[in-house]
C-alpha cells in the first residue's frame, strides 16, 4: 500500500470509532451535541491518531487496543483547535474547511464543546468497557501521559507562551518552548502511547520519544510555513493569520529559508531515531516526509 492508502485506511478506522464513542447529535441539549460533532467531523488529517496506531503496530500485530487511546486523543487535539480560534486567542473564523465553532454555536457553546470534548476524552479512557484487554496499570499509564501532555506542562503551558508572546521579539528558547509544548506535547504523547500499550521496553520508548520530539517542532514549524506559503482552500484555515497576530514563531524570527532549513535538518535528525527500529519503521518514515513536505 501507498502511504496515502495507509493513512485513508487508518483515517477511516478512527472516523467510524470516533463516530461510535460519540453521542447522537439529537440528544439533548442539541446544540453542544451538534457542535461536538460539527468539528470533530469536519475532516482533520487525523494525524495524531494515526500516529498512535502506526507506533501500536510496531510492537503489536494488532493496532484495535490502541483505539481507544488514538481517539481520546483526538477529541483533545479538536477541544484545542476550537479555543485556540477563539476571539481570545487566535480569532480565526474558519477551519478544517468550514466556519470556526464560535462563528456557528457562539462563544459559549463553542468554549463548553471544547470542555465537552476535552472531558469526553477522559471519561473513554477510563471506561473499561473499552478496554477489558488492557491491564489496568497500563490503563493508568495511559491516561497520565495524555492528561501530562495536555495540561499545563504540555499543550496548555505552550499555548499560554504563544498567547504571551505576541508581539514580542522573544528568544529562540521561547520559541522552542512554543512548539514543544503546543504542538509537540500531543504528539509526544501519540507516538508513545502505542509503545506504553504494548509494554515495549525503556529503549524503545527513549527512542520513541526523541523520534517524536522532532516531528513535533518540525510539524510546528511546517504550519508556521504554510500560513504564510500555503493556499487557504486546500488547508482550508486562513493563511496570514500568524502575521496579522504578530506570532512569535520560527518565521518571524529567523525568515523563511532558515526556517525550512530547521524543517530539513529536524526531519534528517527524525529519521535517523528511526532507524533503530529497522524496516519495521518504513512506515512511520514515509508518514514523517509525507507531514513535513506537505503542502495544505
Ligand atoms: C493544527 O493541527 C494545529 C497545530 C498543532 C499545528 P493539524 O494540522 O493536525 O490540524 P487538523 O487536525 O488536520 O485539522
Ligand atoms: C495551535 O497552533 C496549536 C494548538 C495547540 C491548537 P496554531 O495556532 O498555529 O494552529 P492553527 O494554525 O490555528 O491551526
Ligand atoms: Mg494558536
Ligand atoms: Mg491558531
Ligand atoms: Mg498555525
Amino acid at each position: 500500500m501507498s502511504i496515502i492508502e495507509i493513512l485513508a485506511d487508518k483515517k477511516a478506522v478512527i472516523d467510524r470509532a470516533l463516530d461510535y464513542f460519540l453521542p447522537d447529535e439529537k440528544e439533548y441539549p442539541q446544540s453542544v451535541h451538534r457542535a461536538v460533532r460539527y468539528s470533530v467531523f469536519a475532516g482533520g488529517k487525523r494525524i495524531r491518531p494515526i500516529l498512535v496506531l502506526l507506533t501500536a503496530e510496531l510492537f503489536m500485530a494488532d493496532f484495535k487496543k490502541a483505539i481507544p487511546a488514538a481517539c481520546a486523543l483526538e477529541l483533545i487535539h479538536t477541544y484545542s483547535l476550537i479555543h485556540d480560534d477563539l476571539p481570545a486567542m487566535d480569532d480565526d473564523d474558519y477551519r478544517r474547511g468550514q466556519l470556526t465553532s464560535h462563528k456557528v454555536f457562539g462563544e459559549g457553546i463553542a468554549i463548553l464543546t471544547g470542555d465537552a470534548l476535552l472531558t469526553m476524552a477522559f471519561e473513554i479512557l477510563s471506561d473499561s468497557s473499552y478496554w477489558d484487554d488492557v491491564k489496568p496499570e497500563i490503563r493508568l499509564k495511559i491516561i497520565s501521559e495524555i492528561a501530562g501532555a495536555s495540561g499545563i506542562k504540555g499543550m496548555i503551558g505552550g499555548q499560554v507562551v504563544d498567547l504571551e508572546s505576541e508581539g514580542k521579539n522573544v528568544g529562540a528558547e521561547t520559541l522552542e518552548y512554543i512548539d514543544t509544548h503546543k504542538t509537540g506535547a500531543l504528539f509526544s504523547a501519540a507516538i508513545r502511547l502505542g509503545a506504553i500499550l504494548s509494554e515495549a521496553k525503556t529503549e524503545d520508548l527513549d527512542k520513541l520519544t526523541d523520534y517524536s520530539r522532532l516531528l513535533g517542532n518540525a510539524f510546528q514549524i511546517v504550519d508556521d510555513l504554510l500560513d504564510v506559503e500555503g493556499d487557504e482552500k486546500k488547508m482550508g484555515k486562513a493563511t496570514g493569520a500568524d502575521a496579522r497576530k504578530e506570532k512569535a514563531n520560527f518565521i518571524s524570527y529567523y525568515g523563511i529559508e532558515r526556517a525550512k532549513e530547521k524543517r530539513d535538518q529536524l526531519y534528517l535528525q527524525a529519521l535517523k531515531e528511526l532507524e533503530y527500529f529497522g524496516e519495521k519503521a518504513g512506515v512511520l518514515k514515509d508518514i514523517t516526509q509525507y507531514m513535513l513536505y506537505r503542502n495544505h
